[in-house]
């Protein structure tokens, strides 16, 4: 069967497909059916099953004879550590530490907060969560304490679990410090952390609070897994939205587990037993599916990479680990490889491996340039395959199905849609559009198995977010079209939402950051081109009347703020101050059209413009910072 054949049974018997589908998975009571629609726009998978996640991860594969195997590969160019675990031993830990934290009270449906770096640990301490059907919430090591803090609030976690530190090239970030801040700003408490202690710097603990993670799981009596509804969440991860609030993504157990199983084999083209790799963090949606999930449950070994593509310690770390550990299918982010190209754009680097394994390569997160993929398909001699998602549906949502036929590529699509997805291009009116012509990118509903159902204590955001603006669709953000063969194209998001280093960060949430400068009276964030990290933000501030203190000072401060209450990770550097901002007559902000001016791009002055001068003036501040040149 090819693509078309197997989209075409998804389409016509999407109950059969998907319940097809479920026979890879090991549940402890069948589902009797795929789709809940009853409660339509809102829709479930799998409620009436009874399975549980970390079981099918972990225990069925030592079950079935894959004990020995190794499960995770730690490689950690950035501390010169390397280590493996069996699934034996993985069991034997998860089950462990899941015993800690049932000790301590910790039961289904409580949330535990995760907040680890690049170790194996942190993959532990998710399937730990899972295994006594409590719900995690993994929060990535490069925010600051408050974006931590705002996580507690609303996910009120019972626990957290968090290492000492993490550590970047040249620094060590000190993790202690930003939770004890973060707890300490959050009005919810939890009543107890773990710390796993790093030797780089350990941790101080907070008597009666803080448990040290070998302490706790000692002498306590392994947890078995806790079957769980088809339904019930797995996991809750928060995503940038249009404001400073982010949105708390929630994962079905079922629909996650028969999902990700599907696509290790047809998208990801590997065989249970092969190596897989996915170079994110675990912080991310790509490390929650692709580092730990999918290959585990999928019976594959899955490495833990704490190190950078360029400096941990040159541009042929990725190489070195493809040939070391066999990798077949290797995952990362295009900006990734743009950090590789420019620090060794022959590939002499590439030369000095033996690649011959790699059967392809696998990028998302962020438009897929055509330059990146040109060069990757050189150096690599494999298929370069874009596919597209988003943290809200967990998997793919177009991609080229190699496991099922390997479709012509076109540079600069990432292919079509995933069975399961019916993608269509709306105009403003909620009208599907003709080939080749750009509109909003929905997807009908009900969206496949293993995406958000709903927003984590937010039903009502989750309608206006995505379920409201096109009736009986699910918006993505994303704009794009489709062409005469069906290949889908992502041009840009309709909404605040920029991809920094494939990083995903809201605008809006540094525009209120800005906004409280008691210096600043108005402002913007845009997210301007950048030919390493794909975007970076760009703030633009008119000061309050009767301010004269050196710009610099104050966009310096600016800078601190965003680095303080956001996180580095937001790599918010460039600020400028400006007399006026560029708005319509009804007073909305023309950020879109500032875009367009900072990255050279032609634009058509807009209609409701109130003062066409004020872009000039916008235009000679960029040239200042050499942006804006023509
Ligand atoms: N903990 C603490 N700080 C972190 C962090 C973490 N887990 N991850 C990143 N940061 C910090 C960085 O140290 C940097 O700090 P600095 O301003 O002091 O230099 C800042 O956040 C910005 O990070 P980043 O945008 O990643 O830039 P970089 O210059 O450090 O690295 C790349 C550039 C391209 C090498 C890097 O972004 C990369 O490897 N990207 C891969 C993308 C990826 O994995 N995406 C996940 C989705 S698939
Ligand atoms: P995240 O939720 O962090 O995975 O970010 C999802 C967003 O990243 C999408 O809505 C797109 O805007 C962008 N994105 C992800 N993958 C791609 C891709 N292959 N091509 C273009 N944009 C992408």
């Amino acid at each position: 069967m090819g693509y078309k054949d197997v989209y075409d049974a998804w389409k016509s018997d999407p109950e059969g497909f998907w319940m097809g589908a479920a026979e890879a998975i090991d549940w402890d009571r069948k589902p009797s059916k795929a789709l809940n629609d009853s409660n339509a726009p809102l829709y479930e998978w799998f409620t009436d099953g009874m399975v549980n996640t970390c079981y099918n991860a972990v225990d069925r594969h030592v079950a079935g004879g894959r004990g020995e195997q190794t499960a995770i590969i730690y490689d950690s160019p950035i501390t010169g550590t390397k280590s493996t675990i069996s699934y034996a031993q993985l069991q034997e830990r998860v089950a462990l530490l899941a015993g800690a934290l049932q000790a301590k009270g910790v039961t289904k449906g409580d949330r535990v907060i995760i907040y680890m770096p690049m170790v194996p640990e942190a993959l532990v301490a998710m399937l730990a969560v899972t295994r006594i059907g409590a719900i995690h919430s993994v929060v990535f090591g490069g925010f600051a304490a408050n974006e931590l803090a705002v996580r507690i609030d609303d996910a009120a976690p019972k626990a957290i679990i968090a290492g000492s530190c993490g550590i970047e090239p040249g620094r060590v970030v000190a993790y202690k410090p930003l939770l004890d801040g973060a707890i300490e700003m959050a009005s919810h408490k939890p009543e107890f952390c773990v710390i796993f202690q790093r030797e780089q710097s350990p941790a101080e603990l907070i008597v009666g609070r803080d448990f040290d993670w070998n302490d706790v799981q000692e002498g306590v009596a392994p947890a078995d897994c806790v079957p769980v509804e088809g339904d019930h969440p797995a996991y809750i991860l928060y995503t940038s939205g249009t404001t400073g609030a982010p949105k708390g993504v929630v994962r079905p157990t079922g629909g996650h587990l028969v999902a990700l199983n599907w696509t290790m084999k047809n998208i990801y083209n590997v065989d249970p037993g092969e190596v897989f790799w996915a170079a994110s963090d675990v912080g991310w949606v790509v490390g929650h599916s692709y580092i730990c999930y999918a290959p585990l449950i999928h019976g594959n070994t899955t490495i833990v990479f704490e190190g950078k593509p360029i400096g941990t310690p040159d541009a042929g770390t990725f190489w070195r680990i493809i040939e070391e550990y066999g990798v077949k299918s290797f995952f990362t982010a295009p900006t990734a490889f743009r950090a590789i190209k420019r620090e060794d754009p022959k590939g002499e680097f590439v030369k000095k491996y033996d690649l011959s394994g790699l059967r392809g390569l696998y990028l998302a997160g962020e438009r897929a340039d055509p330059d990146t993929i040109h060069w990757a398909e050189e150096m690599l001699k494999v298929p370069v395959i874009d596919h597209w998602w988003q943290t809200e549906t967990g998997w793919t949502i177009a991609g080229n199905p190699m496991g099922i036929e390997h479709l012509p590529i076109k540079t600069g699509s990432p292919t079509v849609p995933m069975p399961g997805y019916d993608v269509q291009i709306l105009d403003e009116g909620g009208n599907p559009v003709g080939a080749d012509t750009l509109g909003a990118i929905a997807i009908k509903l009900p969206l496949p198995p293993g995406t958000l159902p709903t927003l984590w204590n937010a039903e009502a955001r989750f309608r206006k977010s995505y379920l409201e603006h096109f009736p009986g669709y699910y918006e993505t953000g994303d704009a794009g079209y489709i062409d005469e063969d069906g290949y889908l194209y992502i041009m840009a998001r309709t909404d605040d939402v920029i991809n920094v280093a494939g990083h995903r960060l809201s605008t809006g949430a540094m525009e209120e950051v800005l906004a409280n400068h008691p210096d600043v009276a108005e402002c913007a964030v845009i997210g301007v081109a950048d030919e390493l990290k794909g975007q970076l933000p760009m703030g633009f501030v008119c000061l309050t009347k009767g301010v004269n203190r050196p710009h610099g000072e104050i966009t310096a401060e600016l800078v601190k703020m965003v680095r303080d209450q956001i996180g580095p990770v937001a790599a918010f550097k460039l600020a400028l101050v400006v007399d006026r901002l560029p708005k319509t007559r009804s007073g909305k902000i023309l950020r879109a059209t500032m875009v367009k001016i900072a990255d050279n791009q032609e634009f058509k002055l807009p209609a409701t413009i109130d003062d066409p001068a004020i872009l000039d003036e916008i235009r000679v501040a960029l040239q200042t910072i050499g942006y804006a040149k023509g």
